[in-house]
């Protein structure tokens, strides 16, 4: 029996409906206000018989942080993708991300040696790999550096990272991906999809920072894949591409039929703008849209190499444009 955490979010979505595509028993923990229609809809988008698919998932309500709960969702359990986490750059959520991916990672971990789970993948990021200092290509092998200065998120997730290898360690098998910036359908309003429902609306900005992206359907199919294998104890970065945000702007606008971003947004414009967006949320209590970490990482050139996992797995990563084509045709929907 498979227990998938995280699977009300853009990538537990896509892998809960690729786990059930091919028979597996599958649990998930949700929480008392998770969206379970926003899995539905994400099914939908692959079947017309989503509800079906959809009732053969073991629902258990269940906080990462409350080990109580977590225990009992850890019945018969063989498989733990472990994809729950708090995403943000709000510097004010960094002690709620520190008990969710920390903590929270860290009772995940305790489960699957207490209760002897076979195999753990777990969904860390590219943000816990460190920059080069030999190369521009940033790869599994290049070392988190304490000294430099990291921001909440990525310390949160080095923390997770940490946690479960001291599961490797305890005869749990693991196996960490480090996927980039994710593209995929489904959740318009948060994380990476609302850069798509943001250019759908006539987002004027573009920036000409390079990251690492990935599509959502390579990162779930290459961690069943892992988790399939003999591999095990290592971690693997998924990137399809390294591209720039003007690219993928750009690219998002012509199949939304939309004006391209026309504003590159200057190291000046950004730092304006996550003071004038701090003073804004202060005042309304809303989470800001800009902050001093993702102003600085907008403009930030990363290359990323997923040779690791291509060569272990033999495995092809579809082209980012023909990520943004797909999802886009789905926004549409
Ligand atoms: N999206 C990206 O571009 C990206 C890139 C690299 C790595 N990642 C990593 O990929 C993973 C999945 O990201 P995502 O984009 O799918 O995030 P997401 O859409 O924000 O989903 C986060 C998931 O975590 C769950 N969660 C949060 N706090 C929890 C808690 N205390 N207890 C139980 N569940 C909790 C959420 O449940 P609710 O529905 O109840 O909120 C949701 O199911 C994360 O580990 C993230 O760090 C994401």
């Amino acid at each position: 029996m498979i227990l998938v955490t995280g699977g009300t979010g853009l990538v537990g979505a896509h892998l809960l409906y690729h786990l059930l595509l091919e028979n597996e028993s599958v649990k998930a923990i949700h929480r008392k206000n998770s969206n379970l229609k926003a899995v539905k809809n994400v099914f939908s988008y692959y079947s017309d018989d989503f509800e079906t698919i959809f009732k053969k998932i073991e629902w258990i309500e269940a906080d990462i942080r409350d080990i109580y709960f977590l225990e009992k969702a850890f019945k018969n359990v063989t498989e733990v993708y472990h994809s729950a986490a708090l995403v943000s750059f709000n510097p004010k959520d960094y002690s709620k991300m520190r008990k969710i991916n920390i903590e929270g990672t860290a009772n995940i971990v305790n489960l699957c040696i207490d209760k002897k789970v076979k195999k753990l993948c777990f969904v860390s990021s590219v943000a816990t790999i460190e920059k080069s200092i030999k190369s521009k290509i940033i790869d599994e092998d290049c070392e988190w550096n304490a000294e430099t200065n990291n921001y909440g998120y990525a310390i949160t997730k080095y923390g997770a990272e940490m946690e479960v290898w001291r599961a490797s360690q305890e005869d749990v098998e693991v196996v960490v991906v480090n996927p980039g910036v994710i593209l995929g359908a489904g959740f318009w309003q948060n994380g990476s999809g609302a850069i798509f429902s943001k250019i759908n609306n006539g987002l004027p900005f573009y920036s000409e920072g390079i990251s690492g992206f990935v599509s959502v359907s390579d990162v779930v199919k290459s961690m069943i894949l892992l988790m399939n294998s003999e591999l095990k104890n290592e971690r693997y970065i998924l990137v399809s591409e390294n591209v720039s945000f003007k690219e993928v702007f750009f690219q998002i606008a012509e199949n939304f039929d939309k004006k391209l971003p026309s504003i590159k947004v200057s190291k000046l414009m950004s730092a304006i703008g996550w003071r004038i967006e701090k003073i804004i949320t202060t005042l309304t209590g809303k989470q800001p849209m800009l902050t001093k970490q993702s102003s600085k990482s907008i403009h930030n050139k990363q290359y990323y190499s997923s040779e690791k996992i291509i060569k272990a797995l033999n495995y092809k990563f579809e082209p980012i444009l023909e990520t943004i084509k797909s999802v886009c045709e789905l926004y549409k929907k």
